[in-house]
């Protein structure tokens, strides 16, 4: 199966995202669709890049009480989008009310065990939590599995032992891509994408290296066409 590259679409606004896009004109991507650009554009851009013929993945990483979540869930059902994230560690009820509220569409939910820029050290002294980040990863996925999620976004450095330890069909989508000469910027745990797959990635989600790239296009198909040889 084709492994998709989830293109960031961290932008200010829709017509910046209208102007990055345009070199892509005739490709069908997989945009990511951050809190960002929604709060400013909102549902009407999402629906505008479906029509261009774009799948989508909401990244909106929903994380309240379980009936809020819910409820949130429900709002966004109709958008009948690819892909809608959660956090994990809103807990097991939360991630339950929220797969259930999507029962019935397409959309596959994705829960956020440990973001990319959290390390050991902000894990132990700034969240309080003791426990090693890779067992605290696979302790909210295999929780997702339990709640019927479909797979999480984790780190490409635990998505193998999180398919080992919760099941194969578990989608694992990394971000915290980097090229091999790239800038790391504010990520802490990095891949390349070949590194990514080889270490059990469904797919990869890239911002930066794609999206201030001199050259988008090229950037982005030579990533695309490493990932599926
Ligand atoms: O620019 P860069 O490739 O670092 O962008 C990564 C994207 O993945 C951002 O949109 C960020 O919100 C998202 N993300 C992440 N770590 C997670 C979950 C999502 O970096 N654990």
């Amino acid at each position: 199966m084709t492994k998709p590259t989830f293109i960031a679409c961290d932008f200010k606004s829709r017509e910046e995202c209208i102007e990055f896009l345009q070199p892509f004109a005739g490709e069908s991507l997989y945009l990511k669709i951050g809190m960002e650009l929604f709060y400013r554009e909102g549902r009407e851009f999402v629906e505008a890049c479906q029509s261009m013929g774009h799948k989508i993945f909401l990244d909106l990483k929903l994380h309240d009480i379980p009936n809020t979540v819910g409820s949130a869930l429900k709002n966004l059902k109709d958008l009948n989008v690819d892909y809608i994230t959660i956090h994990a560690s809103g807990g097991y009820e939360m991630m339950s009310q929220a797969q259930l509220a999507i029962e019935g569409t397409k959309t596959k939910l994705l829960a956020v065990t440990v973001l990319t820029s959290i390390d050991q050290e902000i894990l132990s002294n700034e969240l309080m939590n003791p426990s090693p980040l890779k067992e605290v990863a696979l302790g909210l996925a295999a929780s997702a599995k339990r709640a019927g999620v479909a797979g999480c976004i984790c780190s490409a450095f635990e998505a193998q032992d999180i398919k080992n330890h919760v099941g194969e069909d578990f989608l694992c989508i990394t971000p915290g891509i980097r090229l091999a000469d790239g800038s790391v910027d504010d990520q802490k745990r990095i891949m390349t994408p070949t590194q990514a797959v080889a270490n059990g990635a469904d797919g990869i989600v890239v911002g930066r290296a794609i999206t201030k790239s001199e050259t988008p296009y090229e950037t982005y198909m030579s990533i695309k066409e490493s990932i599926n040889e």
